[in-house]
């Protein structure tokens, strides 16, 4: 593989560092040196593409196939990629389960089969005070799709999900919830989790076999899967860092048994192979999972759809990929830079 070809299909217009330095500068600093010079070329040209850190942790475990396969993939062939997953939810439901909980390092179990509806938003409206998170939300959920929520701190992507669990009440609109959907959440106060308990505990409920997918499985293995090893698992959940408490609530979340998966920012502070198998486990999941992320990378990689908190108190609902929604961002609003949330001013009736 030379530079050439690793750069190929990529967009190199859009190639620069970041803060205006010309690259070697991040190269060196993260201590990339020892890289062979066309993975060098690569890691500056993804950088510049937003991609970098997963890219240089996949070229540093030696495990570069998959991704970069990836990388290379046309855009047409991720969009083919995407639209299968949306077809196949029921050759998705029908596979071997004992295979998939063998081969895979995490292996999320499915739930009853979904109809149609899975959740579908409403005209759904939201505030806090003066602050207006959405006005007028609409989307329709599909049964094997993965949504990726993404939006500045502060728009709201936590507070629908609170919405979505009648944990809060929308002003009004309403969400529609399919007969058959069952869903996994667990709160990001993690108020079910209790903190004196162990991270064992937690989610063995003091079983050494627990039932997932319809076979028992032995919990410590199931543990250390999430890259818990033996003496972490005696950890008290209060006393855990964000990755570990952010590991827990996956592992908490995964075993439910649900068929629509609402994730709130589980790629936070988490290691790159817990990442990767999360990437994997939700690849090979037959239901519908809902997921907030800063992280484009492993959003590119999943979604088959995007909801967009944009300012302005707009949330956009779009099929396709990350950088298929940056695309059509672009299109309809130009090129904004990020900046922080803005609410709409809510007039007062
Ligand atoms: N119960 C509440 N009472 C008042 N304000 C709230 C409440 N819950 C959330 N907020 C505010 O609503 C905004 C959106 O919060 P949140 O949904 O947590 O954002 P995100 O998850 O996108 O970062 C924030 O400004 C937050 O302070
Ligand atoms: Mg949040």
């Amino acid at each position: 593989m030379d530079g050439h070809q690793v750069t190929e299909g990529l967009d190199l217009s859009r190639l620069q560092a970041v803060d205006g330095t010309d690259g070697e500068v991040h190269i060196n600093e993260l201590g990339l040196e020892n890289l062979a010079d066309e993975h060098r070329i690569l890691v500056i040209a993804l950088h510049g593409l937003g991609l970098f850190g997963s890219v240089e942790r996949d070229l540093l475990i030696g495990e570069e196939s998959e991704v970069l396969e990836w990388v290379r993939m046309a855009p047409k062939a991720r969009h083919a990629k995407s639209k299968a997953r949306l077809n196949a939810y029921d050759k998705l439901l029908n596979e071997d389960v004992k295979e998939k909980e063998e081969t895979l390092q995490i292996f999320i179990p499915n739930g009853p089969r979904l109809g149609n509806n899975v959740i579908e938003a409403r005209n759904v409206r939201k505030a806090f005070g003066d602050k207006l998170l959405f006005d007028d939300l609409n989307f329709n959920l599909p049964p094997n799709g993965i949504v990726g929520v993404i939006g500045p701190n502060g728009a709201g992507k936590t507070t629908l999900f609170r919405l979505i669990m009648g944990l809060d009440k929308p002003d009004s609109g309403d969400f529609k919830v399919g007969e058959t959907v069952k869903v996994g959440y667990i709160d990001q106060q993690h108020t079910v989790i209790d903190p004196e308990k162990s991270v064992w505990e937690v989610v063995s409920e003091g079983n050494e076999q627990i039932m997932m997918g319809g076979r028992l499985i032995n919990s410590r293995a199931y543990l250390s899967r999430f890259n818990f090893s033996g003496t972490e698992q005696n950890k008290k959940a209060g006393v855990l860092s964000g990755g570990e408490r952010n590991r827990l609530h996956l592992a908490l979340t995964l075993k439910s048994e649900a068929n629509v998966l609402l994730l709130d920012e589980p790629t936070n502070d988490i290691d790159v192979n817990t990442l990767r198998a999360l990437e994997e486990g939700l690849e090979n999941f037959a239901g519908c999972a809902v997921v907030i992320s800063h992280d484009r990378w492993f959003l590119d990689r999943i979604c088959t759809h995007i909801l967009a908190f944009e300012g302005d108190s707009q949330v956009y609902f779009f099929e396709g990929s990350y950088t298929e929604y940056e695309e059509n961002k672009k299109m309809r609003l130009g090129n904004v830079t990020p900046k922080r949330i803005r609410y709409k001013k809510i007039t007062v009736i």
